[in-house]
């Protein structure tokens, strides 16, 4: 247990025996809903699995968790696991593109470019989002509950678009070499970041057509936790080493990337991102003993060490 989560109060080996039942029951569905490597076009549906392979499966955890704040089944909750971890696959995928990051280490593996090649980077990319929207189209779900699933695929959609992650990750090439203000900074972490794991919280939040009070709490903490997030990884980036980090450590000041430890300094972003993690778990007060999944979350998640 993380001396914070110890804290906390809650009881570590019993949310370690949820999340692992939750990590086993997020692969076989991801397991499912991805072609098999031996379907034509094999190449690329190789890449794709090859691209879903590692990765902490934090989205997922948020899904379920969320879920669970809202007194969800988790069976109604596995397509949007698998959803936002399609799509957050595919931005990486992306995101380590020549074209923009051009990293050749990701979970400790060579890029998609690099295993496979560049067109096969984009195309990975382009097929895993597409796939997420198909996972959220046809998951099962009762005639009356539709119109609930149209505002959880809204959600997604509107999370990985252009008022979402990629119009953060377009900022975020175009403030390369710049200082930005810290409210441009922030809004552009927001959006490449904090968007697809809040949509981790309105996902759920629509599917169980959640009270505005838990809602908000909802909302509120998945704006400040994606934001913390992301400017975790960028003290990371600065703090830990490419054999933990799994990808390239400190190519953020290589590349004059925007970031918290760049503007405010590397203490500042650090103190920044635990009064950040703090700030959301303070909001899930209204959500009281149901929000504990989440709060014991935010907690692993702040003493990640990649
Ligand atoms: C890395 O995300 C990129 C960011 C948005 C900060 P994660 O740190 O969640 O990556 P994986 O999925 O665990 O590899
Ligand atoms: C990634 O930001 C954000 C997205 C992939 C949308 P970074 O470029 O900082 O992520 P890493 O550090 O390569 O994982
Ligand atoms: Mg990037
Ligand atoms: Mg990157
Ligand atoms: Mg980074």
């Amino acid at each position: 247990m993380t001396p914070a989560a110890s804290d906390s109060g809650l009881s570590a080996g019993l949310f370690q025996q949820r999340t692992g039942a939750y990590l086993e029951r997020f692969l076989r569905a991801l397991d499912h809903h991805l072609p098999p490597a031996t379907q034509d076009p094999s190449r690329l549906h190789e890449a794709m699995r090859y691209a879903c392979d590692g990765g902490k499966r934090l989205r997922a955890l948020l899904v379920y968790a969320a879920g669970e704040a809202l007194g969800l089944a988790a069976e109604v909750l596995d397509a949007q696991a698998v959803a936002v971890e399609l799509i957050h696959a595919y931005s990486l995928v992306h995101d380590d593109l020549p074209a923009m990051d051009d990293d050749d280490l990701r979970r400790g593996r060579p890029t998609v470019h690099k295993a496979y090649d560049e067109a096969m980077g984009v195309l990975v990319g382009d097929a895993l989002q597409t796939l997420a929207f198909e996972v959220l189209a046809q998951s099962a779900v009762p005639a009356e509950h539709a119109p609930r699933q149209l505002r959880v695929i809204a959600a997604l959609t509107r999370a990985s678009g252009s008022l979402g992650m990629v119009g953060g990750q377009a900022v975020d090439i175009e403030s390369e070499g710049q200082r930005v203000p810290l409210a441009r900074l922030e809004s552009l972490h927001a959006r490449k970041t904090g968007a697809l794991i809040l949509s981790c919280m309105r996902m759920p939040a629509a599917a169980a057509g959640a009270e505005p009070e838990a809602a908000q709490a909802l909302e509120t903490f998945g704006r400040l936790l994606g934001l913390a997030y992301q400017i975790q990884d960028d003290v990371l980036d600065v703090s830990a080493s490419t054999e933990v980090l799994g990808k390239t450590a400190g190519k953020d000041l290589a590349q004059e990337k925007s970031t918290y430890p760049a503007l405010l300094g590397f203490d500042a972003a650090k103190n920044l991102a635990a009064q950040t993690f703090d700030d959301a778990r303070a909001a899930l007060a209204p959500l009281g003993a149901r929000a504990e999944a989440l709060r014991w979350l935010a907690f692993e998640i702040e003493s990640r060490s990649h």
